[in-house]
Order: C-alpha cells, then structure tokens, then sequence
C-alpha cells in the first residue's frame, strides 16, 4: 500500500474504498476512480465557503483536500476554519496562515500603522489561541498516489515556498524552477486566486483559483476537481455562484478592519495584469486570443448597487521570495 503514503509515510490519507478494493483485489481497478476536490484561498469568506461544500457534497469525491489561506482578510475567520477542518481530510498551510501563527510576516502586514496589521490583530482574537496552535501545525504540502504512475502533489503556492505565485505568464525555465525535484504527474496549488491548468513535461499543473477572494475578473468561488483512474487524470475547475453582496455586508458589519477596500477585491475580483493572465490561460487551453481587452466588469461600480441578476456566465484574472521552505 505504500503507492497512498504522504509525506509522513502514514495510510490515514487512503479513502476506505480504496484501501478495500485493494486489500480485496476482488475485480479490476479499472472499475474504479478517484476523486479529490481541492479548495484554496478561503480568506475567512464563510458564505462562499459554505456553498462551495454544498457543491462538493453534490460531487461527492472520495476526499477533499484544503491548500491554504484559511482565515485572513474575511469576515468569518474562525467559522471558515473550523467549516474547513470538519469537511476536509487534509489541511495545509498558506502565507496568510502562516502570518497569522506568527511563524514569519510579510508587506504591509508588519507595518506598525497599516490597516493591514490591524486586520492581522483583528483575526487573531476572532480565531483565539487553539485555532492559532492548529494553523501552526499545519503542513506544508500532501503527495497521493492513487495508482502507480498517478501521483498528486499538493500545495498552497508552489512547491519551494508559500509566496511566490505561479503566474500563467511564468516562462516555462522559471517555473521548472520551482517543480525542481517534484514527479507527480499532477501539481495543484492556489494563491494567486486566478485559475488556470497548464502542462510542463509530463506534469499537469493546475491552479484551482479561490472559494473566498476571486481574482480571474469572475467573482464566483471556484475550486478544482481531479478525477484518477488507473489510466488517465480528468480536471475540472467548478465555479459556484455565492450571495457575494453577503459577504461585503459581513465585512462592513463586523467591523474587519479595512472592510470596505476588502469589500471593492472581493466585488472587482481582478488584477491588473488580468489581461496578460487571462490570455496566457486562454492560450494554455487552447483557445484563441480574446478580441475582448476589457476584462468583465459586473461590479465595478461598488458602492453603488449591483445588477439585479447576478451574472449566469461570467467566465472571462506578486512574487517575493522567503522562506519557509518544504520541510
Ligand atoms: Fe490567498
């Protein structure tokens, strides 16, 4: 069995069906599949995060995995955790957990004066000192290998480090950079909130996007959905339609420090390099230049009141080097 060993060598990560058939070995593994979902980038965004567990649920994979950012920068920081450790079998850690633990800081986040700062303090005392111990403890990435030749690597931004983002503009010399040492077939992360699949090599990499803080020009959740079989891996990247103007009204009710420039992300949901990203994951799919320069524009006119409908297709968009390191 140790094709479903993690990092630390233990079989807790193998799902039961799995771990029968193959004590059993009663009929042909091609009769069976195995499906992970993968969510990233929560950011204490409990309504999105709650309908992106309904959406799971519907799914119905064999296990659910969560590649960090579970707190910081939403309303709901200790409910969003506390929803994540109840539906997922492996948690890992993000930068912004990891600022949260203390374990180092990055940017604004250390400034003495910034609001950034204040949101840090604010989220502490929301998730008190037994979430802070847990988020500490978190790991830092998960290998699978549901059958021999299908391996997962997971984590939260890249496999070297917790901050660098692996833009889809990234050449392919600098992102063999950072897969150095790394033969899954398939790598997963989240962090930079834009969701993309590519191929390097032999290996499929896919960026899952983010259930609370969407950066793709389409402030829908968004979380992806690997499927195995002994031959081959299917990708999904599933987007879920929440009550966003929920979740800006938490922040300006609770009183998150910065809500209000945290309420306009969340509405805007882009970069501005959203252009450059989204055509360079157009390209990677296969699919022609987009005529459309302008990125989708649903909510930019925040405060002022959104469409009546929430938009049924919108689908279109920094790096810093330090530290801690893959164990
Ligand atoms: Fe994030």
């Amino acid at each position: 069995m140790q094709q479903y060993s993690d990092k630390s060598g233990n079989n807790d990560n193998v799902p039961q069906k799995w771990y029968s058939h193959f004590l059993n070995h009663s009929c042909s593994p091609k009769t069976f599949t195995m499906r992970i979902a993968i969510i990233a980038d929560i950011h204490g965004n409990f309504i999105a995060c709650e309908a992106v567990m309904r959406d799971i649920r519907s799914q119905a994979p064999d296990l659910i995995v969560a590649a960090g950012d579970l707190a910081l920068r939403g309303p709901h920081p200790a409910e969003s955790m506390d929803l994540v450790f109840s539906e997922c079998r492996h948690v890992l850690i993000g930068n912004t957990d990891a600022y949260l633990a203390d374990r180092y800081i990055r940017g604004a986040y250390q400034e003495q004066s910034h609001w950034k700062t204040e949101l840090l303090q604010w989220t502490r005392e929301r998730l008190g000192p037994e979430r802070l111990k847990k988020i500490a403890e978190l790991p830092f990435s998960l290998s699978l290998s549901p059958y021999p030749g299908q391996s997962v690597f997971i984590c939260h931004a890249n496999p070297k480090n917790l901050e660098d983002s692996l833009e889809p503009t990234l050449n392919e010399s600098s992102l063999r950079h950072y897969l150095e040492g790394i033969r899954a077939r398939v790598i997963v992360f989240g962090h930079l909130h834009f969701p993309y699949r590519r191929r390097v090599g032999s290996s499929l990499l896919i960026d899952v996007g983010s259930t609370g803080l969407q950066r793709d020009g389409d402030w829908r959740a968004s979380y992806g959905l690997v499927t195995f079989t002994p031959t081959s891996r299917k990708v999904q990247i599933r987007r879920v339609k929440y009550p966003v103007r929920q979740a800006t009204q938490a922040l300006t009710g609770r009183s998150v420090p910065g809500a209000r420039m945290l309420a306009q992300k969340l509405l805007e949901a882009r970069y501005q390099k959203h252009p450059d990203f989204l055509q360079a994951a157009r390209r990677f799919l296969g699919i022609a230049p987009n005529r459309l320069q302008e990125p989708h524009r649903a909510f930019q006119s925040f405060p002022a009141k959104p469409p009546s409908q929430e938009p049924q297709n919108a689908n279109p968009p920094p790096a810093c080097p330090h530290p801690l390191k893959r164990p």
